[in-house]
């Protein structure tokens, strides 16, 4: 099927949410951030050429050194996002506080993101990604930063954007996920994976085996009865990682360990918006000892262990470690 054939993901959402009054504005949300990918993916492409590699000195609220691209992704989402019309809120990797945004309409959403997942990888030309959670704005006026503590389970949609040898866009809704890859000619994105689902078969686990020492003996148990079996892929971005195991079949794993009790990754924009994904897809994620969406958060950064894709083999993996 030529891309002349291939629905727009314009065209995608008006076709699939056009008639659904509950998800009124949600498409200008979704149109928002794939052009603010757009952008983003230019900015990657010829991040080298145009000085946008490296640092820029700061160290953000995670306590990590900022990259250019980290900064430049964020402002570009939290610009887009903030002119939809349709955002009243955005919590960012890269902000400390939310971004209120005043005056936005009644029916609006509460964004949260992670602008550039993978920093590592930047400056090495590997793939690396955007994660977005969406979650419809409860209450009247404006935004407070009570509005974006939810739990993940209360999301309406989610989105991540993978910026790899094509630039691919899923998003989901309930039971609903559908891929899309970005023509750079003309910077729209047209539908090639629609109705994703993930695999029975669990071909892949990824996770930092560097850590393996630090793991508690149950987790190690998990981690080598899925080394015994599968082949073992892990590029060190959450997203290309997540994106390869919902789509050959696999399970991605960041435990806790003894360096990082709370885990590495960030509940609220990585962990909420991948397992939304995972679970419309037929898959599942969790802490190891519970549903991550079912974490009531108390703080817009807090970490989370994660083990993220396949149903069966996750709820494998979590037996092992929780003993349960
Ligand atoms: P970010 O670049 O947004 O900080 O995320 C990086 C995360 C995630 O993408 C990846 O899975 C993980 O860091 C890799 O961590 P290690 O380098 O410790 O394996
Ligand atoms: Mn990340
Ligand atoms: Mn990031």
């Amino acid at each position: 099927m030529t891309s002349g054939q291939r629905p727009t993901l314009r065209d995608f959402l008006a076709t699939k949410w056009g008639g659904n009054g509950q998800l009124a504005g949600l498409d200008a949300v979704v149109m928002a951030i794939a052009e603010g990918s757009r952008q983003v993916q230019e900015q990657v492409q010829s991040a080298a050429l145009g000085g946008a590699l490296g640092v820029t000195g700061e160290v953000n609220v995670q306590g990590e050194i900022v990259q250019r691209l980290d900064q430049l992704s964020s402002d570009t989402f939290v610009q887009v996002l903030s002119g939809s019309g349709f955002v009243a809120a955005i919590g960012c990797e890269e902000i400390e506080h939310p971004v209120i945004v005043s005056q936005s309409k009644p029916d609006s959403y509460i964004v949260l993101m992670d602008p550039l997942d993978g920093s590592s990888n930047i400056d090495v030309a590997v793939s690396i990604g955007s994660i977005f959670g969406i979650w419809r704005k409860t209450g009247a006026g404006d935004a407070t930063p009570s509005s974006l503590l939810r739990p993940g389970n209360e999301q309406v949609a989610a989105v991540y954007v993978v910026y790899g040898s094509s630039t691919v866009f899923v998003v989901a809704t309930q039971n609903d996920v559908n891929g899309f890859t970005l023509d750079p000619k003309t910077g729209a994105y047209f539908l090639t994976h629609p109705d994703i689902r993930i695999p029975e078969k669990c071909a892949y686990y990824s996770t930092n085996e560097g850590n393996f020492e630090s793991l508690d003996e149950a987790t190690q148990q998990a981690v080598l009865k899925l080394r015994n079996a599968h082949s073992q892929r892990y590029v060190g971005s959450l997203v290309a990682d997540f994106h390869r195991n919902l789509l050959k079949g696999g399970i991605f794993l960041y435990p806790a360990d003894v360096k990082r009790k709370e885990g590495r990754l960030r509940l609220m924009y990585e962990a909420n918006p991948l397992g939304f994904v995972a679970e419309q897809a037929g898959g599942a994620a969790s802490t190891g000892y519970r549903r991550i969406m079912d974490i009531m958060p108390e703080e817009l950064h807090q970490r989370t262990p994660l083990i993220l894709g396949n149903k069966d083999m996750v709820e494998q993996s979590v037996s092992l470690i929780s003993g349960g």
